[in-house]
């Protein structure tokens, strides 16, 4: 039963059972969101993909619905892969890739695009004309994937991800009906260390508060989620832009899609996983999970911040606690706070502080903790899972300059933990994987004191997917 499934989340969008990796065809359709998935309903390893479906009408509460794609036709053979959707008169499209293999061993594919339409948002037909875009341009390979849609002016634009001697690209198409597309050349390649596939491209426009002033980073995961923020000339179809950018700092965050809905906001979920994450869940017959919704919005800085959106707090069922002006001193657990699903604010006055370090430790158990540390000397912040939990380890830091208070927004699921700083300027999330009792929520500070402003702390709800 669900029940004696320990890592099962709580308000995160699952398969109901087997794999689930990329969020694909984010819409809002008829009113409703819609989110699909990379599936495979037969396993709790990576197979024949399948596109799984839920929706929802307030991105808090979703529902099942059947599978959307199927695989076992000529062109998508050995997968539905991913890819997203538009509306078009009424109907809802996926556009998505067949994947077949030349070469299984090899890993050697000829990956096509395909169309697939829903007149009631459930059921689909995949189109006749497929595939609508039947070989890979002359610059990429048979790697050629994950096309993304989208409508300006009067036309249809796509773009997908491929590689061509090592370098990961982007290309760009362009069409009136969906069916018929034209090439219109590369639009950005990765240089130096920014990979040599690139896949799940996403474009979009974000208003700029300001001008521009890009900044490096560091990868740490061997799958990388980075942005380029820049201008698209869309008569030339030039896009010049900054440098690369990861946007979540986490060990589990990959192939994130966007979409924008009727409040003209640019909404994004992830697969909350990796191609190298361990995923104890595999026990339990399910493996791998979506990030919630966030909001992606352009600061002045010209770095994207990510929010989760607003609508999540109708997960609060009720505030467990709420204080303010502590001082922390070693070590203060809150035993009260023993809930699996918990969402938490907490801010720290980082102006009068001699501690060294400070943080939050979720997940207490006797040796078992997951630990969130900003770390004042060296200006990071700092998501430690040594301790975690089966199966799962390592640190990951990210550099977060000083400013007056630190404030940190937790989800905390059963194993996932979503970890908002300042305002979205950083963000990590990472699967966690408890086992032992569940002791609470510890602050603490690392020689000297530290102010805790304000902890809220709510119970969320269980939307029972
Ligand atoms: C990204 C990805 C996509 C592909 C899909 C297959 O995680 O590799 O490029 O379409 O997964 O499931």
């Amino acid at each position: 039963t669900q029940t004696a499934k320990r890592w099962r989340l709580g308000y995160h969008i699952m398969a109901p059972s087997g794999w689930i990796n990329d969020p694909n065809g984010l819409i809002q359709y008829k009113g409703n969101y819609h989110v699909f998935f990379q599936h495979y309903p037969y396993g709790v390893e990576w197979g024949p993909m399948h596109w799984g479906h839920v929706a929802s009408h307030d991105l808090v509460h979703w529902k099942y619905y059947p599978i959307a794609l199927v695989p076992g036709d000529t062109y998508d053979r050995d997968g539905c892969f991913s890819g997203s959707a538009v509306e078009d008169e009424g109907e809802l499209c996926l556009i998505y890739t067949g994947h077949r293999y030349l070469d299984k061993e090899k890993s050697l594919a000829d990956q096509v695009q395909c169309l697939a339409v829903s007149r009631d948002g459930i059921q689909f037909t995949k189109d006749s004309n497929n595939p609508v875009i039947a070989s890979y341009p002359e610059e990429g390979s048979g790697d050629f994937r994950d096309p993304k849609v989208w409508r300006h002016n009067d036309f249809w634009y796509l773009i997908a991800g491929t590689t061509k001697n090592h370098i990961g690209k982007v290309v760009l198409y362009r069409s009136s009906d969906l069916r018929t597309w034209t090439y219109l050349g590369g639009i950005a390649q990765s240089e130096g260390n920014q990979g040599y596939m690139w896949e799940c491209p996403d474009f979009f426009e974000l208003k700029s508060p300001q001008g521009i002033e890009p900044e490096d980073d560091c990868y740490q995961n061997l799958h990388q989620t980075g942005y380029f923020v820049g201008h698209f000339d869309d008569e030339c179809f030039d896009f010049s832009h900054g440098s690369f950018n990861e946007l979540d700092k986490g060990h589990d965050f990959y192939a994130v899609q966007t979409f924008q809905d009727d409040q003209g906001r640019r909404i994004a979920f992830a697969w909350m996983d990796m191609w190298e994450s361990l995923m104890p869940e595999q026990e339990e017959g399910w493996a791998g999970a979506l990030t919630l919704p966030r909001e992606l919005t352009l600061a002045a800085d010209g770095k994207i911040r990510m929010t989760p959106v607003e609508e999540l707090k109708k997960l609060r069922k009720n505030k467990l606690l709420s204080v303010e002006n502590e001082y922390i001193s070693g070590e203060k657990t809150y035993h009260e706070l023993t809930d699996e699903l918990l969402e938490i604010e907490v801010e720290f006055d980082t102006t009068l502080v001699e501690a060294f370090d400070f943080g939050i430790n979720l997940r207490v158990g006797e040796t078992e903790e997951t630990v969130i540390r900003y770390d004042l000397k060296e200006e990071k912040l700092i998501l430690d899972r040594t301790k975690s939990g089966t199966g799962v380890g390592g640190v990951r830091q990210t550099a977060l300059p000083k400013s007056e208070r630190l404030r940190l927004h937790i989800y905390l699921d059963r194993s996932s933990v979503e970890v908002f700083a300042n305002d979205g300027e950083t963000v990590m999330t990472s699967r966690i994987y408890p086992t032992e009792k569940n002791e609470g929520v510890r602050l603490f500070s690392n020689e000297g004191d530290v102010r805790m402003t304000r902890l809220n702390v709510w119970r969320l709800e269980n939307i029972g997917l």
